[in-house]
Order: C-alpha cells, then sequence, then structure tokens
C-alpha cells in the first residue's frame, strides 16, 4: 500500500513537471495581448487607413487594410470566445468585417476614392454594430478628423 502512494506521488510529480516543460517548450506561457488591445491596433490601423485613402495612397491603403485583417485574425485566435457572448468571437468578425473589408479591398484596388469613402462608412458601422452585440456599445468608432502619426507621410511623392 505505502509502495502504491509513493508511485502515485512520483507519477502525479513527473507529470506536473513534463506538463510544465511542455508548456514551456511550447510557449504557452508567453504573453498574449488582450482583446482590449488588439483592439487599439485595430483601432490605429483604422485610422491609418482613412488617411492613406483620403491621399490617394493606393500602396498604403492596400498595406494597412492587410494588417487591419491581420488583427482580426489575430483576435480571433488568441481570444475565440467572450464570457458574456453566446457566438464565437470569429464567427461575429468574419460575419462584420467580411463583406465590408472585401468592398474596400476592391475599390482600393480600382483606385476609386468614392467608393473607397463610403465603404469606409460601412466599415465603420460594422465596427459599432459588433460592438452593440457585444455589449461593448459604449466603445463607439468614427472617421477620424485629425491625424495623430505626425511621423509618417501620407501622400505619395507625385
Ligand atoms: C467581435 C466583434 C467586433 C468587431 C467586428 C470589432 N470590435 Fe472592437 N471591440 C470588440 C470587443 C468585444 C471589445 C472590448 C474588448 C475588451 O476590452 O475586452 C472591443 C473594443 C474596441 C476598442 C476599445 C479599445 C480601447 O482600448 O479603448 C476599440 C478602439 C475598438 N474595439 C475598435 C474597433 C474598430 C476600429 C473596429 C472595426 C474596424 C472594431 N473594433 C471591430 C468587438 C469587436
Amino acid at each position: 500500500m505505502k509502495m502504491l502512494y509513493v508511485r502515485i506521488v512520483q507519477i502525479t510529480a513527473c507529470s506536473i513537471l513534463l506538463s510544465a516543460c511542455v508548456c514551456q517548450s511550447t510557449g504557452l506561457n508567453k504573453y498574449v495581448p488582450g482583446l482590449g488591445e488588439i483592439m487599439g491596433q485595430i483601432a490605429m490601423r483604422h485610422t491609418k487607413l482613412w488617411y492613406a485613402g483620403a491621399a490617394q495612397n493606393w500602396e498604403l491603403a492596400a498595406y494597412e487594410l492587410k494588417e487591419l485583417e491581420e488583427g482580426f485574425e489575430d483576435a480571433g485566435k488568441f481570444h475565440p470566445t467572450l464570457k458574456h457572448v453566446a457566438q464565437w468571437l470569429p464567427v461575429l468578425f468574419a460575419g462584420n468585417m467580411q463583406k465590408p473589408l472585401a468592398h474596400l479591398e476592391q475599390a482600393v484596388k480600382e483606385r476609386n476614392l468614392a467608393q473607397f469613402t463610403q465603404n469606409y462608412d460601412a466599415l465603420t458601422k460594422a465596427c459599432n454594430t459588433c460592438h452593440r452585440s457585444t455589449r461593448f456599445g459604449f466603445n463607439k468608432i468614427k472617421r477620424p478628423n485629425f491625424n495623430p502619426y505626425s511621423n509618417q507621410v501620407f501622400e505619395t511623392e507625385n
């Protein structure tokens, strides 16, 4: 009986050590940004996208759009669920963002400022729809009217 007890203790200690090793080697205890932090990055891309499009710097606009999409990928990957929300977050991201992002991509590809402006506003509206449906409706997004990124050039050379 005592031997069995010792054996169980040994096995338990071993599995605790093993899982600690696995965690370290797979990086499970690495820093993961919170959803609010990722959203802050998304909001920054949203601002930069506006100034790139308004300056008709389509190359930069395409870049910011891609970064925005990657932000939503990360948000869904690191935060697939939210306590008080019944739906999966990746489903909500896709449902709200896929269409406006695709329309914006098209506008950027066609270098069409009017289409860009219209679809940018549609995207912004969709950000707020999702905020309301996740009970974060007080986080209201709008078209920026001031560019805080004065150290970046948004205009094209020519
Ligand atoms: C799942 C639907 C969803 C979509 C789509 C979405 N958000 Fe959010 N957003 C959230 C949630 C949930 C939070 C609160 C996260 C938290 O604090 O845990 C949030 C928070 C924020 C915040 C507050 C962060 C802060 O630190 O002040 C900003 C800004 C934001 N979102 C911007 C955007 C923008 C811009 C878009 C669209 C381009 C967008 N969000 C699209 C769900 C969404």
